[in-house]
């Protein structure tokens, strides 16, 4: 039985004072719920946020991680963080190939196979992205570019209990338009059959797949009782404390008790 996961990408939101008022509800929303420790909940912050969300999250069930992190160690690389640093932070879990990195910033799928591997090379999970645009779907193209993600990024080198994939249709990302439930399930079977490929069937049955794409308190319930939908990756509702514990509850509901 696969853990529900529900993290929140905080994307490049909230200075330090409007961080702490979010985290506080988060943290007091999920210690008022009846969680039976079923569901893990991770937020994932501005890299300028990480060492106070430590403090602020320490001792507290909610996980914390990063949006992204560079290849290498160290080095001349201006402006980018390496995973050691993102380590000293106390982080557990580190995003990588989010689709704005893919299309705003132009990573590609080999870089992001460097990344993936120094994320679980240090011990951290990797939160691994992948989507098709508007386009790609509309040219039939989903399952190749997906499968392409999958192949040309996850091989059997990465340790399957440090990777979480997440499925972000580009199209469904801060538009409001999500993806139907059947067409959320028929894109996470694909992956779990791309990973079952990679390892083997057990192995892929333990992997989380989570969806992301405009997830909101009304539509989490639907999304997250998908049998291959194992939680969410939440954008925009995230940063409202009240819609992110909707949204956390609606997944404790699919715990059997
Ligand atoms: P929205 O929930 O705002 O659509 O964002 C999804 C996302 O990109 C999460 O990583």
């Amino acid at each position: 039985m696969r853990k529900p996961l529900i993290a929140g990408n905080w994307k490049m939101h909230k200075t330090l004072v409007e961080a702490r008022e979010l985290v506080g509800g988060i943290v007091e929303g999920v210690g008022k719920l009846d969680a039976r420790g079923g569901v893990e909940v991770l937020i994932c912050t501005p890299y300028t946020l990480l060492f106070p969300i430590a403090k602020a999250v320490a001792k507290t069930p909610v996980m914390f991680g990063a949006q992204n992190v560079h290849e290498e160690s160290q080095g001349a690389f201006t402006g980018e963080v390496s995973v050691a640093m993102l380590k000293d932070t106390g982080c557990t879990h580190v995003i990588v190939g989010h689709s704005e990195r893919r299309h705003v910033f132009g990573e590609k799928n080999d870089r992001l196979a460097k990344k993936v591997r120094a994320v679980v090379e240090a011990g951290l999970t990797a939160i691994y992205c992948v989507g098709e645009t508007l386009d790609e779907r509309e040219a039939g193209r989903t399952r190749e570019v997906i499968e392409s993600q999958m192949g040309e990024v996850i091989g059997p080198d990465v340790p399957a209990d440090r990777l979480v994939v997440a499925y972000e249709p580009v199209w469904a990302i801060g538009t409001g338009k999500t993806a139907s439930p059947e067409q959320a399930q028929e894109v996470h079977e694909w992956i779990r059959a791309s990973l079952a490929g990679t390892y083997d069937r057990a192995t892929a049955d333990r992997v989380r797949i989570l969806y992301g794409g405009s997830v909101k308190p009304g539509n989490a319930a639907d999304l997250l009782s998908l049998p291959d939908v194992d939680g969410a990756l939440v954008g925009g509702a995230c940063l409202v404390a009240s819609d992110f514990i909707a949204i956390i509850s609606a997944a404790v509901a699919t715990v059997p008790a």
